[in-house]
């Protein structure tokens, strides 16, 4: 396992490989934790991604049924997997060889491989990461308080969140400490865990640990294209190709550079470096974008994490917003199955972060006063989006299927004690 436990940040950025795992709520059972322990798990969790398929709007194509790992049916079903191993290499080769060390301790172990997904980074000319759509990706992340020294922090217009929101057992953006699952005290004979204070007979399984969201989305990248061509007539600019980068920008909600969508702006600013630059993540809208005249207010973006521009004004919105955000660790695979996301979230309550923004924003269609309208890129059948323009406003239609969700879970990603206890139990 690789920790940061006592290594400095300028050592952890020279290693070549490292390795995580982290485990289903079947995995904590047949690990042997027992029911009483497992119950203090939150409901989502214990039920599974593809139990949750009517919130997430998992249905039709992207129903759990469908799934190639982590749905209904299949040797790689929900119910049979335990664990996730996430390997990191700087080159396919290190990645490859710590797959077979792992594998052939995985077989020593009596683990069945039911999945095996390789993903890759993509990089733009300038050495900045994309997504297989175009765009720079990875620019918005929530900033957490108490993590890194404030002088790498890059101010975003909304502030550091609480580490509750990320970590288990910290304070969140409730101002509240919720308890950590736990797991009976006369299981931890090595006494590895830290002791519930309030309840001496429980020991706090959960702190220092997460939920990891995965979801394996499938990007239709020549459908995108097609669209684009087919309704660039729509859209603003001097040639073909700006037109169709227009559209893409409203779409997504940025700029393919990673640039913010301004009022105003009908092309994209130029950007000298591969990384984000802080300004780029530096804005709200409630002051001078309220209507979407340039970050429309249905796209994905800005469904994704509205900032300042839910009612009832700027203040309230943030403190809001900043209750559902999540840590973006997805990468882009591309193989023979097809080309797309490999979505990896970060979030310490899986229902109130990553289920509400998927529910209640990416899919919702009167989200932001809108009618029927939904995230045109990640939504099935989003239908519609309405572009402000003056005198006249302008109206995409017939927008279907962009990404397919071909496979999830959910996982509870332990710290390096909760391993080790959990590495102990008798089974
Ligand atoms: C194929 C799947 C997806 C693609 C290609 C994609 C692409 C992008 C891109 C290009 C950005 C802008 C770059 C950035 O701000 O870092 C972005 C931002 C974001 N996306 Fe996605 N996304 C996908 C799925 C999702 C899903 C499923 C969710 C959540 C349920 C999500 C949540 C977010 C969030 C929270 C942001 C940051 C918004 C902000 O803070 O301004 N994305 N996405």
């Amino acid at each position: 396992m690789t920790t940061a436990a006592d290594k400095s940040s300028e050592q952890l950025s020279r290693w070549k490989t490292s390795l995580n795992l982290a485990l289903t709520s079947e995995g904590l059972k047949a690990l042997g934790l027992p029911a009483e322990a497992l119950e203090t798990f939150p409901t989502e969790f214990r039920e599974g991604m593809s139990s949750r398929a009517d919130i997430l709007g998992d249905s039709d194509e992207n129903a759990p049924e469908r799934w190639e790992f982590g749905g209904t049916s299949g040797p790689a079903s929900q119910d049979e997997i335990h664990l996730l191993l996430m390997l990191y290499g700087t080159t396919e080769a290190e990645v490859s060889s710590l797959a077979d060390a792992q594998r052939s301790r995985l077989a020593e172990g009596g683990l069945r491989e039911l999945a095996f997904q390789r993903t890759a980074r993509i990089r733009d000319d300038k050495g900045g990461v994309v997504e297989h759509f175009g765009f720079r990706d990875g620019i918005s992340q929530p900033r957490i308080e108490g993590f890194r020294e404030a002088k790498h922090e890059a101010p975003d217009g909304v502030g550091a969140i609480k580490m509750g929101e990320f970590l288990l057992g910290y304070e969140n953006e409730y101002a509240e400490v919720p308890d950590p699952p736990v797991a009976p005290a006369a299981l931890d004979v090595e006494g590895v865990l830290a002791a519930q204070e309030h309840r001496p007979d429980w020991k706090e399984l959960g702190r220092n640990g997460s939920y990891l969201v995965v979801r394996k989305l499938q990007q239709d990248v020549d459908g995108f294209h097609h669209f684009l061509e087919a309704h660039k007539s729509l859209a603003v600019g001097e040639t073909d190709e700006h037109k169709k980068q227009w559209l893409a920008a409203k779409l997504m909600g940025r700029w393919p550079n990673g640039a913010p969508l301004r009022p105003g702006e009908d092309v994209p600013p130029h950007r000298s470096s591969g990384r984000g630059n802080g300004h780029d993540n530096n804005f709200g809208f409630n002051e001078k974008d309220q209507d979407g005249y340039g970050c429309p207010v249905a796209s994905h973006v800005r469904r994704a994490n509205p900032r300042d521009a839910l009612p009832p004004n700027a203040q309230m919105s943030l403190q809001a917003t900043r209750r559902h955000r999540i840590l973006r660790r997805g990468i882009t695979y591309s193989d023979e199955s097809g080309k797309g996301m490999f979505f990896i979230a970060v979030n310490a309550n899986i229902a109130r972060q990553f289920e509400f923004l998927q529910q209640t924003w990416l899919n919702n269609g009167k989200f932001g006063g809108r009618y029927d309208e939904r995230d045109p890129l990640m939504t099935h059948g989003a239908g519609r989006l309405t572009l402000p323009r003056q005198p006249l406003r302008r109206c995409v239609e017939g927008i279907e299927r962009f990404v397919t969700m071909k496979g999830g879970g959910y996982f509870f990603l332990p710290s390096i004690r909760a391993l080790d206890f959990l590495a102990r139990l008798p089974y």
